[in-house]
């Protein structure tokens, strides 16, 4: 057998073009067998040309001058960047000695990318695992997860019923056996987007426009994405880091808590590795336009054209986006309307997948809408793109406002065992800098076990 290796570090999934070129050329070309355990270095933004995988959304569907530069992340391996997370979290389990394989079962509590990361990880690293989600999410993910040999556990509900697979990983994680990789309270999350997709998003802005970034908006899951926004201000301090939420579970902003159909994000409640320090502005967007809007992307091509794009563009779009990807993309065109953005100013926002897990989203939309002809399609994306307003969009740079997601982080964690010293300490940048800086106690490390597996397989 192939020797499985120990997998990247932060740094290689920041810059594979540092990855020993014959594992590299290795790792390329394992992506024709997913399951291959040298996928483990395709985890990363960039292609085999080592550039970020982006698009820079043409003009005539954004209307706005600002450039909407989306970092696309359906290539990663499992085809969402959550696997990014997965692999973090268990690999810095596994140097820190806390998760051992044959030992352990990986609990990947989720709504489905991360659950399905999960899953993936722990079919390539020999682990056995248990995906705790919601029993009414879209059934491409089940398949998946099922596909790639992980137990399901299902709790009842939808999105909004997060709290519920919390609550399940939190009693399954008593047993000994158990692990969990808990995406919602666990630093590697943090450290991975903040490292690699936050220096992906400042490679993926050079040449454009200014070369800086003026804004990152990205609506929470988990949150993680969102820290990609910390490492950006480090870079162009002057950068807004934008969360959105649905506008029909708006809990940041004001506690909402409905049901939305924008799966992945939305989970009703404040996340323990959300750094709200950073957080500038919270901004709503209406499920129903995400939904609408990928209908456009997929099917409308024809209408595209009509209002504009070229038709090499508008097919560059087609299978890029999930339903997040179109809320991100209306948050970042509203977030250039309300911030006044020009054409040298950059907004960077995140596909965390791809259209492939969504067929059931659209066939589900036809069946509501009895009428989807192109007439409808040329209304929806005149008010869904070209009119996105900035309604719905509050800063929340004041202390006064941080206050309420200190309250709501309180409310949704003390509950799971958290004491409020450690709530106390997040409210200072010194707590997300030190959890940070570990990035590079864990570079090291990775890469000296990986030395030392390498020598006991000789
Ligand atoms: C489709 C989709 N979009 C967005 C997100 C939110 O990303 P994050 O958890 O990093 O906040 C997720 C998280 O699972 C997701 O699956």
């Amino acid at each position: 057998m192939k020797k499985i290796p120990f997998g990247p570090t932060y740094d290689e999934m920041l810059h594979p073009e540092t990855i020993d070129p014959a594992i590299r050329k290795w790792a390329l070309q394992a992506k024709k067998n997913e399951l291959d355990p040298m996928n483990l270095f395709n985890i990363t933004w960039k292609d085999e040309h080592d550039q970020v995988r982006k698009i820079v959304l043409p003009q005539a569907l954004t209307g706005v001058e600002a450039n909407i530069v989306v970092l696309i992340g359906k290539d990663f391996p499992s085809g969402s960047h959550k696997v990014g997370p997965a692999y973090a979290t268990l690999i810095e389990g596994a140097v820190d000695g806390d998760i051992v394989p044959g030992k352990h079962n990986i609990l990947g509590p989720s709504t489905g990318n991360f659950g399905i990361g999960v899953a993936y990880i722990c079919n390539l690293m020999k682990y056995d695992s248990t995906v705790i989600m919601p029993d009414n999410m879209s059934k491409e993910r089940y398949e998946r997860i099922k596909g790639y040999g992980a137990n399901l556990e299902l709790t009842p509900g939808t999105e909004s019923d997060v709290i519920l697979t919390l609550e399940k990983t939190h009693e399954m994680a008593r047993e000994e056996k158990n692990v969990a990789l808990a995406q919602f309270e666990l630093m590697p999350n943090y450290r991975f987007h903040r490292h690699v997709t936050g220096g992906a998003a400042i490679e993926a802005v050079e040449g454009i426009g200014n070369g800086r970034i003026a804004c990152f908006a990205a609506a929470p899951g988990s949150a993680g994405t969102l820290a990609a926004g910390d490492r950006i201000k480090e870079s162009f301090p002057e950068a807004k880091t934008t969360a959105l939420e649905p506008y029909e579970c708006s809990t940041l902003m004001d506690g909402g808590r409905g049901q939305h159909r924008i799966e992945g994000i939305g989970d009703k409640m404040c996340t323990l590795i959300h750094n709200v320090l950073t957080t500038d502005f919270i901004a709503l967007i209406e499920d129903e336009d995400a939904v609408r809007g990928l209908k456009i992307i997929q099917d409308g091509r024809k209408i595209l054209e009509a209002m504009g794009l070229t038709s090499a563009e508008a097919k560059a779009l087609k299978g890029l986006f999930g339903v997040s990807g179109i809320c991100n993309i209306i948050g970042a065109i509203k977030m250039a309307k309300y911030l006044r953005l020009g054409p040298e100013d950059n907004v960077v926002t995140v596909a965390t997948d791809g259209f492939d897990r969504y067929d059931s989203v659209l066939e589900e939309l036809e069946k509501r809408y009895l009428e989807t002809e192109d007439f409808v399609l040329e209304r929806w994306f005149c008010d869904i793109f070209l009119r996105a307003d900035t309604a719905h969009i509050v800063d929340y740079r004041p202390w006064e406002m941080k206050k309420r997601l200190f309250a709501q982080k309180e409310k949704d964690w003390l509950k799971f065992g958290y004491d409020k010293a450690y709530l106390e300490k997040m409210k200072s940048m010194d707590f997300w800098d030190a959890e940070y800086e570990k990035v590079f106690y864990y570079n090291e490390e990775i890469a000296k076990k990986r030395t030392k597996e390498k020598e006991e397989k000789r």
